[in-house]
């Protein structure tokens, strides 16, 4: 195991009616809210109005930034920033998904920051001062709420980067599961391989002996697996919607990655996709992860993959490989079974960028994807093409 430190320094109060302590929570930290929140889900589900009870109760002035995108843009960054100068806010609070989440992060490091926002993205400056933050999960997919990571795309350049700061993580998160009763089926299951993306991309690494980890990401895996089709059969399963909150949570916060060598390269590759189409992050990670899984397979990786089949899956076989190849079938099958569309054609994806996003992906990561296995573009086109 390599060596590592371990902060998270963020509250979490979980459970249903938590969001009564928000206004106590927000005057640790401010009293000038930029209050951030998406497409208008918020209002649907009564949050946005028990939010503004609360302001106006405990007299805590909020300027309002709505209507953030999935796959948040930078432009709605520079609005947010713009807001926060303008109203000499001293506290951000965003409502909704890792979208609104991530906005609002970035808007957090942007604000000090004397240079355009997207200089934070791309890796131009670094975050030195930021904004505090805390937040209220709506959807259990990115983690965003217990991380210092938030993913920006720029539609122009075609780019969709992520910054991160131990700096931009929360001071609390409010995690309460009733209010992803009314997430549709199709990001509920987007947001599972969300989850269990970020568990592979953690576990799937080499050399590291962090036995713990492994186990504690096959745990993670295992819940979703259980959880994710109760909560689409009926939506209004608290518990489905707990575990599966709490597991997102987990997956992406550091426990998991903590003394190994990860590279994420199925996020490296599935970025590109959602910079040039727009779609949603976890239909391109599930369509992806079962290519990638066998184009990586071979006798240095089909031991870990083996012990997922066998771990995650229930597989026993007398062969390692058929062991590990029938994980990687029951995985594609699993996330088909949520109803994700399963194939880049099925999501607008033909030929004509593959090529561009093949070398983009490997460019951003500094010349090679060095996860599980090494990719240079090649191997990423082809695990695209086999994708198609
Ligand atoms: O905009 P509203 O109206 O709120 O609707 C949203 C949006 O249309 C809807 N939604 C959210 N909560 C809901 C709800 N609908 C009904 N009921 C609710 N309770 O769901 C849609 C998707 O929301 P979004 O925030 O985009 O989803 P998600 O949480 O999956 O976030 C995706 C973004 O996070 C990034 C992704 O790349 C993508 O940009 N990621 C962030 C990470 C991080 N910060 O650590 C890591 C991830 O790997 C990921 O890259
Ligand atoms: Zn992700």
């Amino acid at each position: 195991m390599f060596n590592f430190n371990f902060h998270i320094p963020t509250k979490i109060l979980f459970g249903q009616g938590k969001i009564a302590h928000l206004a106590d929570e927000i005057s640790a930290y401010g009293s000038r809210v930029l209050f951030c929140y998406g497409g208008g889900s918020i209002k649907k589900i009564g949050l946005y109005d028990e939010i503004i009870e609360q302001f106006s109760s405990k007299g805590i002035f909020y300027q309002e930034l709505s209507g953030i995108s999935p796959n948040p843009r930078i432009e709605e960054v520079r609005e947010g920033i713009k807001l926060i100068r303008e109203h000499q806010l001293n506290f951000i609070l965003p409502v909704g998904g890792g979208s609104t989440i991530d906005c609002a992060k970035a808007i957090s490091a942007g604000a000090a920051y004397q240079g355009d926002a997207w200089d934070l993205v791309i890796g131009k400056a670094k975050p030195q001062q930021t904004i505090p933050i805390g937040t209220v999960l709506t959807l259990s997919a990115t983690g965003s709420e217990m991380n210092g990571g938030a993913v920006i795309s720029n539609m122009e350049t075609k780019q969709k980067l992520s910054l991160g700061s131990p700096l931009l993580l929360p001071k609390f998160s409010i995690l309460d599961p009733s209010y992803t009763f009314s997430v549709s089926a199709a990001q509920t299951a987007a947001g599972t391989a969300d989850i269990m993306s970020h568990t592979f991309e953690n576990y799937f690494s080499l050399n590291d002996d962090a036995f713990l980890q492994n186990r504690l990401a096959e745990a993670i895996l295992r819940t979703c697996i259980y959880y994710a089709p109760k909560a689409l059969a009926n939506p209004h399963n608290y518990d489905a919607r707990a575990n599966l909150m709490w597991a997102g949570t987990w997956a992406i916060n550091g426990l998991l990655s903590a003394g190994k060598n990860t590279d994420w390269s199925v996020h490296a590759m599935e970025h590109e996709l959602s910079a040039f189409y727009d779609i949603t992050h976890g239909v391109g990670l599930a369509i992806l992860t079962p290519h990638w899984l066998n184009y990586v397979l071979n006798e240095t990786t089909v031991q870990r993959i083996a012990t997922f089949g066998t771990a995650v899956w229930g597989i026993y076989t007398d062969d390692i490989y058929e062991t590990a190849k029938l994980a990687i079938q029951k995985t594609s099958e699993f996330f088909a079974s949520l109803g994700i569309p399963m194939r880049l054609r099925d999501v607008g994806i033909g030929e004509e960028h593959l090529q561009e996003m093949a070398e983009a992906a490997v460019r951003h990561k500094g010349g090679k994807i060095d996860g599980f296995q090494e990719l240079g573009a090649e191997d990423v086109l082809a695990i695209y093409k086999a994708a198609l």
